[in-house]
Order: C-alpha cells, then sequence, then structure tokens
C-alpha cells in the first residue's frame, strides 16, 4: 500500500513537470492574448478621445461635471467652466466664464477701457499680450496663448480669481490678428469668443496722440519716464505741451489707410458675436459701458478709471500747424474731424 501510494505520488510527482510546461505555456499565451486585448483597448480610448476633443470643443468635456440645465440653449456656446491647471476655481468652479477679446487699434482708448473693465470684480482683461512678437509669430503660437489666456492660466496684474465670469484681453489689428484672421476667426466661432470692436471716430486726434507718444517715447517728459498713460490732470498737461507738426502731404492718405483698416477688420471678424464701440461715444455717454456688461453677461457695476485724458480741448490747440491742416482736409470726407472737440 505504502509503495503503491508513494509510487502513484511518484507518478504524480513525475507528471507533474511533464504538464507544467503546458501551464506555462498556457499562461503565457492568456498573458499575450491579456496584454494584447489591454493595448487594443488603449488604442480604441485614445483614437476615440483624440477625435472627440477634435469635434467637439474642450468646453463641451470640461463642462460634464457641471450642471447647465439652468442656462438658456442658445447660451450654451458662450459658456465655458474652465479647469486652470494653475490654481483650483474652487466655491466657482461651476460660475460660467465667458470669453471676450477687444479689438482695437493703437490710440484708440482701449488703455483706458480696459481699466474701466478690470475694475470689475468679475472681468479679468490681461492687455496687449499680443503685443510680443514671438506671441504672433505664427498662428499656432496665436492659438497657445489665446488658449492658455482662455483657461485662466495666463498671469498679468489684471488676472483676477476663481471667481472671473469674462476673461479676455486687448488685441491690436495689426499684431497678428488680421494676418491669421482664417484661424483666429475660426478659433472665435468655435471656442465662441466675443469681439469688442474699440474704434475711435475722430482719427485726426488719434494721429496726434499717436505722434506725441512717439515723441514721448524718445523725450520722456515725465521725469525722465516714458508714460502712454497717466493719472493726473498735471501729468496729462506735460505731456499735451508737445504740438506735433503734421506732415499734409500725405495727411489725407494716411487718414484713408487707417479708416480702411478699421473697415477691413469689422468686415474680417464680422461673423464673430461682436459689439462696435466708439471711443468718444464712451467717453461722453457712460450707459455705453452697460451695454458693454450686458453683451458679457456680467453683473451690472459702475466701471472706475483712474487714468486722465491727455489731449483734452479743442484740436486747434494741439497741432503746430493747425491751419495747413484745416486746408488740407477741407472739402475732404475728413473735414467734420476739424469741428469735432470734448468739451471735457
Ligand atoms: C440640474 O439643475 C436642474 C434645475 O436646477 C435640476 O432640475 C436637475 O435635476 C439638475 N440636473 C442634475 C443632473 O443635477
Ligand atoms: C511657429 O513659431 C514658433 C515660434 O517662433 C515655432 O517654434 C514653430 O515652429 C512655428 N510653427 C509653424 C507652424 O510655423
Ligand atoms: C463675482 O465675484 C464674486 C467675488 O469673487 C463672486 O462671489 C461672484 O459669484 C462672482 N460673480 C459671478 C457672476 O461669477
Ligand atoms: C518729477 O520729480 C519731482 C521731484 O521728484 C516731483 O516733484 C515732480 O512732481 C515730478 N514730476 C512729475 C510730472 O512726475
Ligand atoms: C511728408 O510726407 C511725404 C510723403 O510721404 C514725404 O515725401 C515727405 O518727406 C514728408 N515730409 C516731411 C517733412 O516729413
Ligand atoms: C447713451 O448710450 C445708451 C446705451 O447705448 C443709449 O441708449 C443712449 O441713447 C445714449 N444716450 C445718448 C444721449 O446718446
Ligand atoms: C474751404 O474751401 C472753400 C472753397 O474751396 C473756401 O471757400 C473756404 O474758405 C475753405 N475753408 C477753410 C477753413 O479753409
Amino acid at each position: 500500500m505504502e509503495t503503491s501510494r508513494s509510487n502513484s505520488q511518484d507518478i504524480l510527482a513525475g507528471k507533474a513537470p511533464k504538464r507544467s510546461p503546458l501551464l506555462l505555456r498556457s499562461t503565457v499565451v492568456l498573458f499575450t492574448l491579456f496584454c494584447g486585448l489591454y493595448m487594443f483597448s488603449i488604442c480604441i480610448k485614445q483614437t476615440r478621445f483624440s477625435s472627440a476633443s477634435k469635434l467637439l470643443n474642450i468646453r463641451v468635456i470640461h463642462d460634464q461635471p457641471c450642471n447647465t440645465s439652468v442656462f438658456e440653449e442658445k447660451e450654451l456656446p458662450y459658456l465655458h467652466f474652465p479647469k486652470p491647471t494653475t490654481f483650483r476655481r474652487k466655491e466657482c468652479a461651476c460660475n460660467p466664464v465667458r470669453y471676450f477679446v477687444i479689438l482695437s487699434m493703437q490710440r484708440s482708448g482701449s488703455g483706458w477701457f480696459e481699466t474701466l473693465l478690470n475694475s470689475h470684480m468679475n472681468i479679468s482683461s490681461n492687455g496687449e499680450i499680443f503685443g510680443n512678437k514671438d506671441r504672433r509669430s505664427n498662428a499656432s503660437t496665436v492659438v497657445k496663448v489665446l488658449d492658455q489666456v482662455y483657461n485662466l492660466d495666463w498671469f498679468s496684474s489684471a488676472s483676477k480669481n476663481e471667481c472671473s465670469a469674462a476673461v479676455g484681453l486687448k488685441w491690436m489689428l495689426n499684431q497678428g490678428a488680421m494676418v491669421n484672421h482664417k484661424e483666429v476667426v475660426e478659433y472665435f466661432n468655435r471656442r465662441g469668443v466675443s469681439v469688442i470692436f474699440l474704434f475711435r471716430r475722430n482719427l485726426l486726434r488719434r494721429m496726434i496722440s499717436m505722434h506725441a507718444n512717439a515723441y514721448d517715447k524718445n523725450v520722456k517728459l515725465l521725469n525722465g519716464t516714458h508714460k502712454s498713460h497717466v493719472h493726473s490732470p498735471k501729468e496729462a498737461q506735460i505731456l499735451a505741451q508737445y504740438k506735433p507738426k503734421i506732415n499734409t502731404t500725405d495727411l489725407v492718405s494716411n487718414l484713408m489707410e487707417v479708416q480702411g483698416t478699421a473697415r477691413r477688420g469689422l468686415e474680417l471678424f464680422k461673423s464673430t458675436r461682436h459689439i462696435v464701440l466708439y471711443y468718444e461715444d464712451v467717453v461722453s455717454n457712460r450707459t455705453k459701458l452697460v451695454d458693454v456688461l450686458e453683451f458679457l453677461k456680467v453683473p451690472y457695476r459702475d466701471l472706475t478709471s483712474r487714468q486722465v485724458k491727455i489731449h483734452s480741448g479743442p484740436l486747434s490747440q494741439h497741432i503746430s500747424n493747425w491751419e495747413d491742416v484745416k486746408k488740407a482736409l477741407n472739402g475732404t470726407s475728413f473735414e467734420s474731424y476739424l469741428k469735432e472737440d470734448y468739451r471735457l
């Protein structure tokens, strides 16, 4: 008995080494199969994800945890729930954020306008980001910067907190906005970016401001510092002492060129959600700012700015060859620029 048991044990023990290659082989086969299936599923997931993120906009993916049923259907393309990588939105994570851009031209009041917007606790307008040439070297660098701004990950003195309800920047038309218009318009429409056009009606006044600003860049009238914007009437008065002489030979063609740029900008971006503002209108009628707050759908608040207008009073005071300029514009479509004056 003992022998037979030990025999059978021997047999079993002896069979074991014969069986184990089979067991090992099937384990390897199963393992390989499992690995293959796993890799396959990962691939499927990735292709599905990348095609989804191409088709849908990123907002939809980010939206999911927030309940959007309280918002109107037509609002949804303009509502975003960004998930910044640099901080957490905490209790405001499900407060919608609207994206905007101020499209403007140099010396058209956009600096002042932006300080007004930034005086609102829920608005963050991050300045002239594309003033830096590297950021606008091509459409992909532009898009990368915009993504960062709209994801609330752009850091500037105007960056707000987790409860920002509108985030944007100011962008001069000649700083890559028009050059890359195809990609930019597509981006604005895909991501629901609202455009605030800010132009100046009186382009002759704009020209004076351009000249004075260029002059001060070299001369630095305020104790050796160049200032494009000032905060006191005294500083404004010092900067306004410089009276440029306008070249009347190409005055009309220069004005036409600036007017053309503004018109082209409006035309290129007309398919976006937008409003058009004029600096002069905002100066003389602060109710225009209510339109802006309604456009951005942020709560109503009084907006304030510490900036003081540099060239106030009649235009004739700010041009050294006023008579020549008057003659050059007489009878042209720009004649009205001579008469429009501020009483500010
Ligand atoms: C979303 O909010 C609405 C209205 O407050 C509510 O009726 C609905 O149940 C909510 N849905 C989810 C998924 O929480
Ligand atoms: C865009 O510009 C960046 C930086 O100048 C450069 O690295 C990149 O290769 C450019 N991309 C294209 C598509 O030209
Ligand atoms: C505006 O900001 C305040 C304070 O951070 C916050 O309590 C409020 O919810 C924000 N409003 C909106 C509309 O996001
Ligand atoms: C220039 O500096 C002087 C002395 O520091 C100061 O009194 C004056 O107010 C400054 N002027 C301006 C325009 O900042
Ligand atoms: C005025 O503009 C014309 C045309 O651009 C130019 O030829 C001329 O040199 C300019 N005059 C002065 C004084 O800059
Ligand atoms: C001021 O602006 C508001 C808002 O756009 C407008 O309704 C109103 O007519 C304007 N007032 C004047 C005097 O132009
Ligand atoms: C403008 O031109 C007209 C005729 O061409 C002339 O009578 C008038 O005095 C001019 N006005 C000015 C302000 O030079």
